[in-house]
């Protein structure tokens, strides 16, 4: 297991050796393929995880049937802090969308215990809450206020901001998802969501590719995502 991205995970990247060391101990190894379930929703819950290598897609299935996603996490992102904080069931279902997907994962019972005594771990957790707290109101906002493409752009932003890479032509972002999965976390129907990329590419602003875009303009993105 690369231990050196969960040693730089915002959520341990406070912890000293010592604290790392009996956390990395106390960790189990996961390893997905594309396309396994880790869980799904309304499963009972007593693990938290935290990516290692890879991807993993969180989603739900609405009122009428439908997926809908609400986030793509990768390494040295964590999930599965809901019920540990409100103990139940799991609230989303959880895929992996890479090739290969490595987890590492400690229950909730040894992590409640290893938390009394390190508060800069529980402020981590309630930070992590919050900041997915405040994502999930912009969401919710965009839905009923923003227009397809500007949530398009936003969602080529946040996803650039954790897996893009700067190459010669731009922001390389390799989602690792496939149309269906992106219309799905912007929350669009797929033709519409084609349709506003083709936009974007034939303007300049990206290069589309198969699971991944390269944003060639990003003053552009950036200006449509606001
Ligand atoms: P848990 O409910 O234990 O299992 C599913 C996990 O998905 C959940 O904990 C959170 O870690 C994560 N999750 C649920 N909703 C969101 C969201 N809106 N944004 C990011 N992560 C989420």
């Amino acid at each position: 297991m690369d231990q050196d991205v969960l040693r730089h995970a915002p959520l341990f990247s406070e912890l000293d050796d010592e604290s790392m060391t009996a956390m990395l101990a106390m960790m189990d190894r996961t390893v997905l393929k594309r396309g396994e379930v880790l869980f799904h929703e309304g499963d009972s819950a007593d693990r938290l995880y935290a990516v290692v290598d890879g991807k993993v897609k969180l989603s739900r299935v609405s009122a009428g049937g439908q997926d809908s996603l609400l986030a793509i996490l990768g390494p040295g992102q964590v999930f599965g802090e809901l019920s540990l904080f409100d103990p139940g069931q799991r609230s989303s279902t959880v895929t992996a969308v890479t090739d290969q997907v490595e987890l590492a994962s400690l229950s909730h019972d040894d992590l409640l215990v290893w938390l009394d005594g390190r508060p800069s771990v529980t402020r981590g957790l309630l930070a992590l809450l919050s900041g997915r707290l405040r994502r999930a109101n912009d969401v919710i906002g965009d839905l009923v206020f923003a227009d397809a493409p500007r949530r398009v752009a936003k969602a080529l932003l946040d996803l650039a901001e954790r897996f893009g890479q700067e190459t010669e032509e731009g922001v390389h972002v390799r989602h690792d998802l496939t149309q269906e999965e992106l219309a799905q976390l912007v929350g669009a129907a797929r033709e519409t969501v084609n349709k506003a990329l083709a936009d974007f590419a034939a303007k300049g602003w990206v290069k589309l590719e198969s699971r991944g875009v390269i944003i060639t303009d990003m003053e552009r993105i950036v200006r449509r995502a606001g």
